[in-house]
């Protein structure tokens, strides 16, 4: 029951970044809290967050052996990576995509997804509480394919 939470380019600044639109919390914060729930879910997480594509797609490669789902907040790179796309693609557990943010109530150019072709499920708008609803989720198929 491993899932990995992978946050791509500039969710390093969580919390100082454009707090109206991403709040106050930073990502030690989300660390923390989907930490505390994964103990809850009796999930293992691998927690990581990377401002280079190249280290988001080994990461995914990696999961590939291990684990059974993947979370991801791909940042910016969720409107031009196909290459993070196609290593999805190759990982055959459950993807769940996380904004923080609204990205439909925003610029044009956030509105197309490259991840969402693969993805399972799509959170967004639901603040860093986002993460952890996915999280719930993925436990939830987990549980479900055991069944
Ligand atoms: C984001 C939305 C993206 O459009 C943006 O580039 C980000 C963060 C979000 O969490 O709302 O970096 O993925």
């Amino acid at each position: 029951r491993l899932v990995y939470v992978l946050n791509g380019p500039n969710l390093n600044l969580l919390g100082k970044r454009q707090p109206h639109i991403y709040g106050h919390e930073t990502l030690t914060d989300v660390e923390r809290d989907c930490r505390a729930l994964a103990a809850e879910l009796g999930l293992e997480i691998r927690f990581h967050q990377s401002n280079r594509e190249y280290e988001l797609i080994d990461w995914i490669h990696e999961a590939r052996e291990t684990a059974g789902g993947i979370v991801i907040n791909p940042g910016a790179f969720t409107h031009t990576s196909v290459a993070i796309l196609d290593a999805l693609n190759a990982f055959d557990g459950t993807v769940i995509e996380v904004h923080i943010s609204n990205v439909h109530k925003r610029e044009e150019f956030r509105h197309h997804s490259f991840v969402s072709k693969r993805a399972d499920g799509v959170m967004a708008g639901f603040g860093t509480q986002g993460y952890q609803l996915a999280l719930r989720r993925v436990a939830r198929l987990l549980d479900d394919s055991k069944a």
